[in-house]
């Protein structure tokens, strides 16, 4: 039984005091979920938010440096990462490959470090809008997949979570179907079972992404190939997070 993970991904959002107010917050609010929640704020809220030492609520960095020190100006790495309290990190999210030049090598080559320093990666891969109209889509996310999981070791899978994250949905309002996202994560889940075996396929957590709201997560949740979801805008507000994260109390 793969626990569900929900994650915030706040981006470039949020000053140290706003990142405190709403962690202590949601902390609160999340005691009693039988579910994984992360928060991943900006660098500079790491430490404060760590310091709060919350009891449910787990705390993940956006991106990694691919060293683990070193003439890197403006990289951060991660040990420094483990050395505030980040349990997670988001790695190759599509703005980072889009504006930042992450290509599949060095999505790879951050995992690897990831994991070396005991930092669990969720790895963000999705088609752009082009290539889901030149039916691209599945080829896209197996190869983005395969690419990720490069050398990774079978016993360190389970450590690992994917964000199937379109691009064409990520802040834009529009969502893919939950039928859709499902079938596209089932996808990825058989690439797993190809690469590795089917227990590995079956241990992994697979989140969707992109405009998640209160209003669908419910049925994105009820998808049997969904385990969680990486949610941007929606997890920069308390309320809106916090019916998120209880997406049960719906049922
Ligand atoms: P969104 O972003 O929820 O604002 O669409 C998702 C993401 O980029 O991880």
């Amino acid at each position: 039984m793969r626990k569900p993970i929900i994650a915030g991904n706040w981006k470039m959002h949020k000053t140290v005091s706003e990142a405190v107010e709403l962690c202590e917050a949601l902390d609160r609010s999340v005691q009693d979920l039988d579910i994984e929640v992360v928060v991943c704020p900006p660098f500079t809220a790491l430490s404060a938010v760590c310091a709060l030492n919350m009891g449910k609520v787990k705390i993940g960095a956006q991106n990694v440096s691919i060293a683990d020190a070193g003439a890197y100006t403006g990289e951060i790495s991660p040990l420094m990462l483990v050395d505030t309290c980040c349990s997670y990190v988001i790695i190759g999210h599509s703005e980072r490959r889009q504006h930042f030049g992450e290509t599949d090598a060095v999505v790879n080559e951050k995992i690897h470090l990831a994991l070396r320093h005991g930092l669990q990666p969720i790895v963000c891969i999705g088609e752009s809008l082009d290539q889901r109209r030149a039916g691209k889509t599945e080829a896209v996310v197996v190869s983005q997949a395969k690419a990720a999981f490069a050398d990774v070791a079978r016993e360190q899978v389970p450590e690992i979570v994917i964000a199937y994250e379109p691009i064409w949905a990520i802040g834009t309002g529009e969502t893919a179907s939950a039928e859709d996202a499902n079938q596209v994560i089932g996808t990825i889940r058989k690439t797993i079972a190809k690469i590795y075996d089917q227990e590995a396929a079956d241990q992994i957590r697979i989140q969707y992404g992109g405009s998640v709201k209160p209003g669908n997560i419910q049925e994105l949740m009820a998808q049997p190939e969904i385990d969680g979801a990486l949610v941007g805008g929606a997890s920069l507000d308390l309320k809106g997070f916090t019916a998120i994260v209880h997406y049960q109390k719906q049922q």
